[in-house]
Order: structure tokens, then C-alpha cells, then sequence
């Protein structure tokens, strides 16, 4: 089975749509989101794009600032607490990566943690480990709704995550642990990588490496969740971290590249973002 992230999220985005429409009549205003995109990299461009199509969609507001690459780094932190103190504004998301002279762990700690939509911030990262309410990281959160959605059982399985990333690697693993699988975390320093992911029964791989999980480091049956979202060096074309051809016929369920974890994320976006909203309305 090929879960598709894309008719999911298409699915999900208009329940959101519905919610969203009752907002005015109750709250006087919709969730206001703002995106901030630090100079020109195609990939952020794009994902960026698809965070303002997707508010669209929802019937969020989206305000998209961009900012030339030359930006200081107090320039975006000042940036950051106008947007801390604008009552009107209830998500804020600094594109990464940022350029070098930028520290993302910076710009991370100073947007409030009440407006925290991607789950980034030291206090959301703290609280998920100690399974307090939080903002989940929205690729995390996604995987395990597409897992949930396709009928596959978490709790008791071997779960293996490749990958230590904290926007995905430590935090999906996080979550299915939370879900009760037994967790193993690969990553480049793994010992004999192929015996390890083959004896995942979930494999989870973000890696950002083309087609590196190929069909021998996977057993028959697995659930195979692939977040790369690379550039085939062959034809340009977007491809997986795993080989999805050779691996298809293998796993039990799989998900591509496009259309699978990739429009999960951003929806568990727009979801986060009238989580913050519906908290700010509360207090
Ligand atoms: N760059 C790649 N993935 C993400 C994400 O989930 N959030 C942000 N802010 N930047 C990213």
C-alpha cells in the first residue's frame, strides 16, 4: 500500500477549512501566521510557497516577509520581537536553514514559545521529552498521523529511525517511543547500517541522501516512511532517501516522494498554527 500524504492532507486541510470558517463569528478574527524567509534558496522559496498556498487553502492568514540574505542577525531577532508583541499575529516561522553568519539556535529561542508553530524552541523541545503539552515538531507529528491513518500498529513493534536531526530524527523518535514501539536511532556512525534497518518493522529515514536506503536493507512487509526530499543527480527530479522502486514491492506500506510525508508537514502546520491560535484566544 502507498499511503498518499497528498490525499490525506487534502482531506484534513478541509476539516481545517471548516473550523477556520467558524473562527470569525466567535473570535472576531482567523489564525494569522507569519513566515519569514531569509534570502534566495530555491528549496526554502518553494517550501515557503507551499506554506502560504496551504493558509490559503485553510483560510489562514498568511503574511510572508522575506528578507535579502544579508540580513544582521539582530535585524531578524528585532524582526522576531515586533512579532513576539503583535497581538495579531499567532504563529511565526523563520525558514531554515538560515546563512552562516545567522545562529539558528538564536533566532529559534527568541520567538515565543506560545507562537512556536514548527515546535523548535527549547521549552516545546523540553516538554515533549517530558510528555507535557507542546507544540510537535510538524514533520513528527505528521509521520505518526500517516502511520495511524494507514492502519498501521505502533505499540510493540521495532521501530528503526535513521537519522538525529532535531526537526525530524530525535523527535519522531520521541513520538514512537511515546506510541510504544521499541526505538533504535541510526545514523552515519552506525555500525552495519543494512543489519540494523533490516530489522526495522517501521523504518523511518531522513537523511537528505538520494536513494541511500536500497531495496537489500529492508525486510519483507516493513512500513517504510521516507522524508528525504532530494534531487535526483540523474534526471533532477525530485526523489525519496529510499529507492521507492526497488522497495515498493517490499514493504508493506510505503510512502513517496512527492506527495507523501512532504504536504503532511505543512498540514500539521496549518494544525499547529490553530493550536497557538485557539491557546492565545483562551488566555
Ligand atoms: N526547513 C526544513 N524543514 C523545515 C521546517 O519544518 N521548518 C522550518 N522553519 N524550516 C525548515
Amino acid at each position: 500500500m502507498i499511503i498518499s500524504g497528498k490525499e490525506l492532507s487534502t482531506r484534513l486541510k478541509q476539516q481545517m477549512r471548516e473550523q477556520v470558517a467558524g473562527f470569525p463569528a466567535e473570535f472576531g478574527r482567523v489564525p494569522h501566521l507569519v513566515v519569514i524567509l531569509v534570502g534566495e534558496n530555491p528549496a526554502s522559496v518553494s517550501y515557503v510557497t507551499g506554506k502560504a498556498k496551504a493558509s490559503e487553502a485553510v483560510g489562514i492568514r498568511n503574511t510572508t516577509i522575506r528578507k535579502p540574505e544579508s540580513i544582521s542577525e539582530e535585524e531578524l531577532l528585532s524582526l522576531i520581537r515586533e512579532l513576539n508583541a503583535d497581538d495579531g499575529v499567532d504563529g511565526i516561522l523563520v525558514q531554515l536553514p538560515l546563512p552562516k553568519h545567522i545562529s539558528e539556535d538564536k533566532v529559534i529561542a527568541t520567538i515565543a514559545k506560545e507562537k512556536d508553530v514548527d515546535g523548535f524552541h527549547p521549552l516545546n523541545v523540553a516538554a515533549l521529552w517530558q510528555k507535557q503539552p507542546c507544540t510537535v515538531a510538524c514533520t513528527p507529528k505528521g509521520i505518526i498521523r500517516m502511520l495511524k491513518e494507514a492502519g498501521v500498529q505502533i505499540a510493540g513493534k521495532r521501530a528503526v529511525v535513521v537519522g538525529r536531526s532535531n526537526i525530524v530524527g530525535l523527535p519522531v523518535s520521541k513520538l514512537l517511543l511515546d506510541e510504544n514501539a521499541t526505538v533504535t536511532i541510526a545514523h552515519s556512525r552506525t555500525a552495519d547500517l543494512a543489519s540494523v534497518t533490516r530489522s526495522a518493522e517501521i523504518l523511518v529515514v531522513a537523511i537528505g541522501r538520494p536513494r541511500f536506503i536500497t531495496a537489500d536493507m529492508v525486510s519483507e512487509g516493513a512500513v517504510v516512511i521516507d522524508v528525504g526530499v532530494n534531487r535526483d543527480p540523474e534526471t533532477g527530479k525530485l526523489c525519496g532517501d529510499v529507492d521507492f522502486q526497488a522497495i515498493e514491492p517490499k514493504a508493506s506500506v510505503i510512502t513517496p516522494v512527492p506527495g507523501g510525508v512532504g504536504p503532511m508537514t505543512i498540514c500539521c502546520l496549518m494544525e499547529n498554527t490553530i493550536q497557538c491560535f485557539l491557546d492565545r484566544m483562551e488566555r
